[in-house]
């Protein structure tokens, strides 16, 4: 298996808001102080740091709101379809190999593979990512009609089902809906819960792809908004449009991907499982590549994104939400710093000293950065461990930036895999992001990157 070479591409840049970020990108540097480890980094790298801008629209979910089924559930630090199609293209990549995303989300990679007939595995640490990516294949192993049917047949029994319970000491359970649509939601829950294992996979997960419009709140900044004059929809209504939407791509499959080779072998092996750990994971054989996203350090907290699904169905009660909060990667603001855990790399030593002398908006800043570098360091150990000899990795990551230190996430991360034995072989920019508007205010519009490290073990 060889790596093709990925073209080079100059900057062709047509938006004039991306053409603003760039000329402000070349200045990018200037931000680090002088001499800083962040300069030396940079500097170390630049030759193979290179553009792709026209990557930059496909490391979003955005692009997969046409894709059939991988619309369905929207998870939005999912990337997209073509992303992976194209990675999977680069490498070369075959029914010899074994893909792995080892932050598999909605399972975007996964997903991808199996249409192109390519065996994979995929963990996540958060039930409700597992149960999506788990559940997603099955839709494609439906007959045309086989849902709407089975969604007609469930109607009249929703009303007369007792509602089921949920982890009601969750605040925000107690404000997220209304009284009738959250009693609704309730009974439609415990008639799914009726069914048997596979029709309920399904609906379940058609049941959690509805929460959020019949909520109050909004999946669209760093934790679930709350935004109490939004209109919203009637669970039965959102259920079968849901059923619908199935139906039309269960027809879309079908002249998309004629011939989609789905067997047992290329349905993706889903693991419950914390990537920071693999040695528990019985892969089928070693995975040749890696096509992933780890959560970024942004300070998002999918626990709370993601909690209406949670407090339905994966968690009791609040201590069992807190205990998956505190048991996935420590990229959110919340993450415990253990007692002599300390940067584990000069480049985010330096930051954490002079964020340290800061004052801060939220002063667990630097802890968070520090768990999250200390996490990521254990993530590309277990990697080299479990990866073939000459395996390739590509992995889209945000740089991000703090009170005006700028963190370039890329490139401390390819350091860390270079120290653990992986070859850096490229870092290719997708897109250039500005940062909060907070910070625009404060320090200007200064770019940061979100780009795709290569590596090769
Ligand atoms: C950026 S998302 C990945 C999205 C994925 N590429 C997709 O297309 O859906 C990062 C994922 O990492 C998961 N995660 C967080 N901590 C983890 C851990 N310790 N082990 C495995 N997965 C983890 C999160 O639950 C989230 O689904």
């Amino acid at each position: 298996m060889s790596i093709r070479k990925m073209p080079r591409q100059k900057k062709l840049i047509s938006d004039p808001q991306q053409m603003l970020f760039m000329e402000e990108a070349i200045t990018v540097k200037s931000f680090y102080p002088a001499r800083s480890k962040g300069q030396e980094i940079e500097e170390k790298f630049k030759d193979i740091i290179h553009e792709e801008l026209k990557l930059g629209s496909l490391v979003s979910y955005v692009g997969n709101k046409s894709i059939p089924f991988l619309r369905i559930y929207r998870y939005k630090e999912a990337f997209a379809f073509n992303f992976v199609k194209d990675f999977l293209r680069r490498f070369e990549a075959g029914p010899d190999d074994y893909i792995f995303d080892p932050f598999s989300g909605l399972g975007t990679t996964m997903f991808t593979s199996m249409l192109d007939g390519i065996p994979s595995a995929g963990i996540d640490k958060l039930p409700i990512a597992y149960f999506i990516s788990k559940t997603l294949p099955m839709l494609l192993l439906l007959k045309e009609n086989e849902l709407k049917e089975m969604w007609k047949t469930l109607l009249p029994r929703i009303e007369k089902n007792v509602p089921v319970d949920v982890a009601m000491d969750v605040p925000i359970m107690e404000i997220a809906f209304d009284e009738e649509t959250f009693l609704r939601l309730r009974k439609l829950k415990s008639t799914i819960d009726d069914l048997s294992t596979s029709y309920r996979d399904i609906f379940l997960l058609l049941f959690f792809s509805i929460l959020e419009e019949c909520s109050f709140t909004s999946k669209d900044g760093q934790f679930l908004r709350l935004k109490r004059n939004k209109k919203t929809s009637d669970p039965i209504d959102a259920m079968s449009r849901k059923v619908a939407q199935v139906e039309e791509d269960i027809r879309r499959i079908k002249i998309l991907f004629p011939r989609p080779s789905i067997n047992e072998e290329t349905m993706p092996d889903v693991y419950l499982g914390d990537t920071r750990d693999l040695s528990d994971i019985k892969f089928k054989k070693r995975p040749t590549i890696i096509i992933t996203s780890p959560p970024y350090a942004n300070r998002y907290d999918y626990t709370r994104s993601y909690s209406l699904e949670l407090c339905f169905h994966f968690v009791k009660n609040f201590e069992e939400l807190k205990a998956i909060r505190f048991g996935i990667l420590r990229s959110h603001i919340e993450s415990k710093i253990q007692k002599g855990e300390v940067p584990p790399h000069p480049v985010i030593k330096d930051v954490v000293e002079i964020l340290n002398r800061k004052k801060l908006n939220n002063p667990k800043i630097p802890s968070m950065i520090t768990t999250y570098f200390i996490d990521m360091q254990k993530v590309i150990k277990e990697w080299f461990k479990v990866l073939a000899p000459g395996a390739r990795v590509a992995m889209v990551v945000d740089n991000v930036r703090f009170e005006g230190e700028l963190i370039p996430v890329d490139l401390v991360l390819s350091e860390m895999a270079e120290g653990v034995g992986f070859e850096v072989k490229e870092i290719v920019i997708a897109r250039y992001k500005g940062n909060s508007s907070q910070q625009m205010r404060k320090y200007g519009k200064v770019p940061v990157r979100e780009s795709i490290v290569i590596w090769e073990r």
